[in-house]
């Protein structure tokens, strides 16, 4: 027994040592956590339990029979964040580079398979060198096998991805699939061929940050949710984030107790919208001061930031916000704004997170890098998502409400539960100025009279009282109102139940 007992102990002490003092220490030379110290920060103090600390790998090619390291470079179990179970597994970059072996992949399927079991989050800590070299098609097949687990996770548990390392290669499209990546900022990149293929295919020269740093992902490719300074604020940024979700599909995120009443009015709010239409305001100055506690979580800050998205709390509960910004490309819808928006509306949906839409867009972006880009099938993104989507919507037009995009920016015809605008609001086909240069045609040239035009056009249409006469806005609110009248929209919502026909899925424009 004590043999036994000295075994267990030696296991033990090899496995926690990961890849030895040496590697250890080159991880923080590089500013990287190791993946132990990541989880002791990530979850509550003392509540990890590991699993699989004596699983090996099975390779005996090059070496590697009389190479093992307990636990094979990846550390997996649970936990909790705040008091609420989650899954975690954390590669090991100082065990063979991280690297993803047949047994490697197995650790992570069975967290994966027991979180969805008992309808907990994942969370997937990634600091990889890619497949492992020596194990050839056992390791690809580790891959599929993840990959297949993150798909069926998808809109069950809510699954989220924190790069602190390389991810490179087919290894990528693990985090794709997650909902979220955060990025840890210079330490971390994701790309599917690295910058010496792509210096070989297409004569590019660019480094590993800049072809797939944490800032161009969260800039220009929209991979990447946030972007962290180091290890310690992106796990912290996690455990925040995390206390946004729910558990899983059936549940509704955590109740935050707040001591922001409800009833709270904002005067300030009444001057957010300026006198002259063309001039621009910040949509998230609203979403801050409506907001518990004026805590806004926002997604994708610097990325098609014609849109802002995150979560906020209202009386406690978690809220999704899509807002148009209008500090930024007028706040219209482009291929990346649309994306970026869709995806949201979708999470949201499927893990029963209401929507609140702050609309201010002056509808979709003309030119031909849009049309040629594709914006039909990307803009019936954000709408698809919209209709489809039966969890609580309340939607506040702020001001402008042009066209098609109208229609997207969960309007009663998409099964909008509450509809509101401000006095400012403005809801036509388009603004007055392109609506009269078309009508009124003929007039062309004569300025008094397109002027005497437009004014008229905007007395009739550019105001909330046409869609407010057809029951398409179901009240028009004072600006110093919105909270009160958000909240108290939300709690009669809090039961809705509305369910979409049968069908194996549908098919959202991809
Ligand atoms: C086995 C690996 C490894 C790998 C790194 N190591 N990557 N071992 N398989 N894929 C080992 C190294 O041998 C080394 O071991 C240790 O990890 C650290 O690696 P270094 O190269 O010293 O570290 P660094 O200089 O920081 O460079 C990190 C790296 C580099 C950029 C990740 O190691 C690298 O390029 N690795 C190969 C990446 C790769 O091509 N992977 C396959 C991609 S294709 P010692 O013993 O010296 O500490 C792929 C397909 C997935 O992943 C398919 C899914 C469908």
């Amino acid at each position: 027994m004590q043999e036994i007992i000295q075994q267990l102990a030696d296991k033990r002490a090899a496995a926690t040592a990961g890849g030895g003092q040496r590697r250890v220490d080159a991880q923080h030379g590089k500013g990287k956590l190791t993946a132990r110290e990541r989880i002791d920060l990530l979850l509550d103090h003392g509540s990890f339990e590991e699993w699989d600390m004596f699983v090996e790998h099975r390779c005996t090619d090059f070496g590697m029979a009389d190479n093992k390291v307990p636990g094979d470079g990846v550390v997996t179990g649970y936990g909790t964040i705040n008091g609420r179970l989650v899954f975690v597994f954390s590669q090991d970059f100082t065990v063979f580079g991280g690297s993803l072996s047949e047994a490697h992949a197995e650790k992570i399927c069975k967290i994966m398979d027991q979180a969805m079991k008992v309808g907990a989050p994942v969370i997937g800590l990634n600091d990889s060198g890619g497949a492992r070299i020596q194990e050839g098609v056992a390791s690809l097949g580790g891959y599929a096998d993840v990959f297949q687990k993150n798909v069926l996770a998808s809109g069950v548990v809510p699954q989220i991805s924190v790069i602190m390392g390389p991810c490179a290669g087919g290894a990528v499209y693990s985090p794709a699939m997650t909902d979220f990546i955060l990025m840890v900022k210079d330490s971390s990149y994701m790309f599917v061929t690295g910058p010496d293929v792509v210096k070989t295919v297409t004569h590019e020269i660019v480094t590993a940050e800049e072809l797939g740093g944490a800032i161009t992902h969260t800039t220009k490719s929209g991979v990447a949710d946030l972007a962290l300074e180091n290890d310690v604020e992106a796990l912290l940024a996690t455990r925040r984030f995390f206390n946004f979700l729910p558990a899983n599909n059936r549940e509704k995120a955590p109740v935050w107790p707040t001591t922001d009443p409800a009833k709270r009015t904002v005067p300030s709010l009444d001057s957010l919208v300026p006198e002259d239409p063309s001039k621009p305001y910040d949509i998230r100055e609203l979403v801050l001061k409506i907001a518990d506690e004026g805590d806004f979580f926002e997604l994708q800050p610097a990325y098609a930031a014609n849109i802002v998205i995150g979560f906020i709390r209202m009386e406690g509960h978690v809220v999704g916000v899509v807002a148009n910004q209008p500090m930024v490309l007028a706040g219209c819808l482009d291929i990346d704004s649309s994306k970026k928006g869709a995806r949201f509306v979708r999470f949201c949906d499927a893990f029963n997170i209401p929507i609140l839409t702050l609309v201010d867009v002056p509808g979709f972006m003309p030119g031909t890098a849009q049309e040629y880009g594709g914006i039909i099938k990307h803009g019936a993104k954000l709408l698809y998502a919209y209709a489809e989507a039966t969890v609580p919507k309340v939607t506040l037009i702020t001001r402008k409400a042009y066209g098609g995009a109208y229609d997207v920016m969960a309007s009663k015809h998409l099964r909008g539960d509450v509809n509101l605008a401000w006095p400012s609001a403005e809801i036509a086909v388009m603004g007055p100025k392109g609506a009269v240069e078309i009508i009124f045609r003929k007039d062309l040239g004569d300025e008094e009279k397109i002027a005497q035009r437009t004014e008229e056009y905007r007395r009739k249409f550019a105001n909330p009282f046409i869609a407010g006469s057809r029951g398409y806005i179901d009240d028009v609110i004072m600006p110093r109102d919105t909270r009160v009248r958000v909240c108290r929209s939300f709690a009669m919502l809090r039961d809705k139940k509305l369910e979409n026909p049968w069908r194996k899925h549908g098919n959202i424009p991809l």
